[in-house]
């Protein structure tokens, strides 16, 4: 518990995943709803304690009192019966009535118009999320805007697993062969703590998940560079780049170049001919032969398009 706060301590207030500060309509609407229902039976717990202590303080032994009588014994009383039936059955009622609404009213909520749709698969034990409109694929973190509503379409590979991040909204299982649905609408840009809800198998409690929610437009940028370095992948992919070079965890496994999967770690490239800069980087794709003249590497003749693209991707090998 103490290694939790310390390590909470060094996280900005609100980004503890804290089920007290909700930051979205989900979240605010489940957290009103907890503090009614913790009213009213705070109220039942006060009585009946209150009650019982009376008792045992008014009924208690007195001193001189050793008659070994039994006091009066009272059976049956309709008034009270009925009080302690009744008053329960509307109080039970009135907990199905509120808690009914607001989940109707979190599931029902049609989401704002310009929404996003991210697709999220559980997996022994981390996240998938894919992003279908951006044709993008990341994994642990879901990048969404701080302004209207992301749809999440919930899915698992594997078993069960429950999405959880307490400050956006409620859990909501993940279930093979099956899609559950839910939305978040996160109101301040920042980092979300969540996990997996659901025991899931030996690494469930470090099944971990963060929500990062950008300004709109931090968000277009992001998407735009994700996109940009998986379009550079696949063009990488497809030209003859992977019969000459190798990216570990990739099929390029060429043995004739350098390894690039850790690129950008290096300071310079062509064996030191340039600096490894973004711009140099740029002109060493586009064509070796001008840096390095006889060199092995011919330049493919890329459009300015498909040269952006490769770039990125290059530079996202870290
Ligand atoms: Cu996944 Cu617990």
């Amino acid at each position: 518990m103490a290694l939790l706060w310390a390590l909470a301590a060094n996280l900005p207030e609100h980004r503890v995943a804290n089920i007290f500060k909700p930051l979205a309509t989900p979240a605010q609407s489940e957290y009103n709803i907890a503090l009614l229902v913790l009213a009213i039976t705070g109220a039942i717990f006060v009585v009946v304690a209150a009650l019982i202590v009376y008792t045992i303080w008014r009924f208690r032994r007195k001193p001189g009192d050793d008659s070994k009588q039994e006091p009066p014994q009272v059976y049956g009383s309709n008034q009270i019966e009925v009080a302690w039936t009744v008053i329960p059955v509307l109080i039970v009622f009135v907990l199905i009535g509120v808690s009914a609404r607001v989940i109707a009213g979190v599931q029902n909520a049609s989401p704002p118009p310009a929404m996003l749709k991210v697709t999220v698969i559980g997996h022994q034990w981390w996240w998938e999320v894919e992003y279908p409109d951006y044709k993008i694929v990341t994994a642990n973190e879901i990048h969404v805007p701080a302004a209207g509503a992301t749809y999440l379409q919930l899915q698992s590979a594997d078993v069960i697993h429950s999405f959880w991040i307490p400050q956006l909204a409620g859990k909501m299982d993940l279930i093979p062969n099956r899609t559950n649905y839910m939305w978040i609408d996160p109101r301040e840009p920042g980092v979300y703590l969540g996990n997996c809800a659901e025991y899931c198998g030996t690494q469930h409690a470090n099944m971990l998940l963060r929500v990062v929610a950008h300004e709109p437009q931090e968000f277009k940028q992001w998407a735009a560079e994700q996109q940009k370095a998986a379009a550079g992948n696949a063009v990488f992919q497809s030209l003859s780049c992977v019969s000459c070079h190798a990216v570990k965890g990739t099929p390029a496994v060429g043995k004739f170049g350098p390894d690039l999967t850790h690129l950008m770690s290096r300071q310079t490239l062509g064996a030191g001919v340039i600096a490894n800069t973004p711009e140099n980087l740029r002109e060493w794709v586009k064509d070796p032969q001008v840096a390095k003249p006889g060199c092995l590497m011919p330049s493919l003749k890329l459009t300015d398009e498909e040269l952006s693209q490769v770039v990125s991707y290059l530079q996202s090998l870290k």
